[in-house]
C-alpha cells in the first residue's frame, strides 16, 4: 500500500500513560487450547530467550545470550518498563530510523538483530510466531 505525504512524515508519539491504565491479561487464566499453549510459549521465549537461542540455545546457538526480558521487563507487561501495551494496537506503523512502515515481524527481527545480536537468519519464524502470539492476545477484535 503506498502512503501519503503525512504518512510518511508521521512520528509515532504515544502520549503519556498512567501505570494504572493498562493491565496485561493474567496469563493464568489461560485454558489449555492450542492459543494458550502457544501465548504460553510465547512468554517462556520473551523470559529465556537465551534458553533457546543463546551461545547454546536449544534451538539455535545465533545469539548473544540476552533474554527480551533484559530490557522489557517481565516479559514486556510492566507498564514503563519497555512494555508491549500498545504494539497489537499501532503496528505497522512507520517508523523514521527504518524510513518503512514496520510490522510486528520486522520489529522482532529488529531486536533480535541489533539488541541480541542475532548472527544469521534461520527458520526462526514459528519462534517469531509465537512471540507475536503473546504480543497481540488481549486485543480486543475490531
Ligand atoms: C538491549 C535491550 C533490548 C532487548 C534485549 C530487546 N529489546 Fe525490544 N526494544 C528495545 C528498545 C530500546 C525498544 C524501543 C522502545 C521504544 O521505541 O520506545 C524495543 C522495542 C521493541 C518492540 C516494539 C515496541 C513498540 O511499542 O513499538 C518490540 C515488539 C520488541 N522490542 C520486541 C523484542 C523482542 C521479541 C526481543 C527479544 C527477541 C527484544 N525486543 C529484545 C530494547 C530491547
Amino acid at each position: 500500500m503506498t502512503e501519503t505525504p503525512a504518512e510518511k512524515d508521521a512520528v509515532v508519539s504515544m502520549p503519556p500513560v498512567a501505570a494504572t491504565e493498562w493491565k496485561a491479561p493474567d496469563i493464568n487464566l489461560l485454558g489449555n487450547d492450542s492459543v494458550a499453549a502457544l501465548i504460553r510459549y510465547g512468554k517462556d521465549l520473551i523470559t529465556n530467550t537465551a534458553r533457546y537461542l543463546g551461545p547454546r540455545g536449544s534451538v539455535a546457538a545465533i545469539t548473544n545470550g540476552m533474554n527480551c526480558q533484559n530490557c522489557h521487563i517481565e516479559a514486556g507487561i510492566k507498564p514503563y518498563g519497555n512494555c508491549f501495551s500498545a504494539v497489537a494496537s499501532i503496528y505497522p506503523v512507520f517508523r523514521p530510523r527504518s524510513g518503512i512502515k514496520e510490522s510486528v515481524e520486522f520489529r522482532v527481527n529488529d531486536c533480535l538483530q541489533r539488541s541480541l545480536n542475532e548472527k544469521k537468519a534461520i527458520e526462526k519464524k514459528t519462534l517469531k510466531n509465537k512471540a507475536e502470539g503473546k504480543q497481540t492476545w488481549g486485543k480486543k477484535p475490531k
